[in-house]
């Protein structure tokens, strides 16, 4: 069925203007003033809201065996919490155990996703071991599938992490190809040493997992990465910067020609250290990694988005619940299953903390969590903008809303929110998926399995 958005406030990355939306057979076929209705279509009429681009959230994980547990959201859930929050399109980390295939990881992820997904989706492709036989396995990913991006981790070593001759292959390899290489960024030795001095000094809660993972230990990981990608050539992305050190160590490989784009999360603008401080475990509901940092780091996040040296804004969404898998680490901080839950909360939030209190203007909203994400993967012009021939993934956001946030009414399947009973100035009060209405006043009206595993573009400039 058609559907026409009457006086849409649009609101693009380098655009806004009042016009009508028509959308058919899953895209965005007409803007203008004053479009007729097709027999039979919805109309709906957006006066007083804006209406953005789908919002795209470059870095979570919906399937994640991880820490001897998997987190907790399946696809439906995952993508019914994405879309109730205005995110229409989703990237998940492809993160197989070092012993399973790159094949059999991209089949195992893909039939988590199938059949499930309520909004469209696309992989980073974990290269968790390299060599011949994987190096093999990739190429095919990459070509016959569309996946035009790699994930790796500096961290994690025995687990997902690889070593510096694998990153130099996966980084040739990528280069040669014209895929992004996104990073975890963290020296793993500096990690492990300090992980064995706290717990043999005695501190053992969640309060120690900043101190495991200190801001250095970061920018070395980030250094590291720069270094290679500058040897190699290879387009890089650093996920889930948490602090100026970091930053800094980015800045400095970019302005020497380095290609990397950088990636913060919500959680690092909204939360500090100090909440996973939180007496009686509590502050496990806060360990995710990096750590949540020393206030004084949000400042230069939000401005670094503002001024655009930051890309993009995902959630590394990992739900891990706090009842039951949270407390395996009860007597030892780093068991505790990483992650901070987040899907959902990100734009309402990005909104709140950023628009709101104008420390990011909307198109910069739209800009670093839809638009510069599709250019950045290979998903542009089909994602991240409002325009004919686009996907018609739209989000009219009501900014008059008022409410908060909790895990009584949240969607994403886990028990808690780490931004309980905070206050939202705004949500989306309708969402559409290719031209079907996925979301209603805060409600998953959409179709479950619609969503689709996106074929990217490559870097031409590769
Ligand atoms: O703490 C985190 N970030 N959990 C998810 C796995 C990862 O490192 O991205
Ligand atoms: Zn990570
Ligand atoms: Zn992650």
């Amino acid at each position: 069925m058609a559907l026409l958005i009457r006086n849409a406030d649009i609101v693009n990355a380098d655009s806004r203007y009042t016009a009508d939306i028509l959308c058919e057979d899953g895209v965005i076929s007409r803007i203008g003033p004053g479009i007729a209705a097709p027999a039979g279509a919805e109309v709906i009429d957006a006066s007083g809201k804006f209406v953005f681009p789908g919002f795209i959230d470059p870095h979570t994980h919906i399937y994640l065996p991880f820490m001897g547990t998997y987190s907790k959201d399946d696809y439906e859930s995952g993508t019914k919490a994405a879309l109730v929050g205005g995110t229409t399109t989703i990237f998940e980390m492809v993160c197989p155990s070092r012993d399973m295939s790159p094949a059999d990881g991209f089949a195992t992820w893909r039939a988590q996703a199938e059949g499930k997904a309520c909004c469209d989706y696309a992989f980073h492709m974990g290269v968790t071991r390299f060599d011949a036989e994987s190096a093999a396995q990739l190429r095919e990913i990459v070509t016959r599938e569309g996946v035009t991006s790699f994930k790796i981790f500096l961290a994690y070593k025995g687990a997902f992490g690889i070593d510096d001759a694998e990153l130099w292959g996966t980084l040739k390899l990528a280069r040669e190809l014209g895929v992004v290489v996104a990073a975890h960024c963290e020296n793993e030795t500096l990690v492990a040493q300090l992980q064995r001095e706290l717990l043999a000094a005695g501190r053992t809660g969640p309060e120690a997992h900043h101190d495991s993972r200190p801001p250095r230990v970061e920018a070395e990981g980030v250094h590291h990465l720069m270094s290679f990608a500058e040897q190699t050539g290879a387009r890089t992305y650093i996920v889930h910067l948490s602090c100026r050190d970091a930053l800094d160590e980015a800045l400095a490989a970019r302005a020497r020609g380095v290609r990397v784009s950088i990636e913060t999360l919500i959680q690092y603008l909204v939360l500090d250290k100090t909440y996973a401080e939180l007496p009686d475990f509590e502050g496990a509901k806060y360990v995710m990694s990096p750590p949540l940092r020393d206030r004084s780091n949000q400042e230069i996040l939000w401005s670094g988005l503002a001024s655009g040296l930051v890309d993009t804004l995902g959630t590394d969404h990992a739900p891990f619940d706090f009842q039951t898998q949270k407390p395996m680490g009860r007597d030892d901080f780093t068991k505790i299953p990483n992650g901070i839950p987040s899907i959902e909360d990100r734009i309402n939030l990005l909104y709140t903390h950023g628009v709101r209190r104008g420390r990011i203007t909307l198109q910069q909203m739209v800009a670093v969590a839809s638009t510069n994400a599709a250019k950045i993967f290979g998903l542009h012009p089909r994602k991240g903008v409002i325009q004919p021939g686009a996907d018609a993934d739209l989000v009219i956001y009501d900014p008059d809303y008022r409410g908060t946030l909790s895990a009584k009414t949240q969607t994403q399947n886990v028990d808690y929110n780490a931004f309980e009973g905070w206050a939202i100035e705004g949500r989306p009060s309708l969402v559409t998926v290719r031209g079907e209405v996925a979301v209603r006043d805060g409600r998953f009206v959409g179709t479950v399995g619609r969503g689709q595993l996106l074929r990217r573009s490559l870097d031409t400039d590769a």
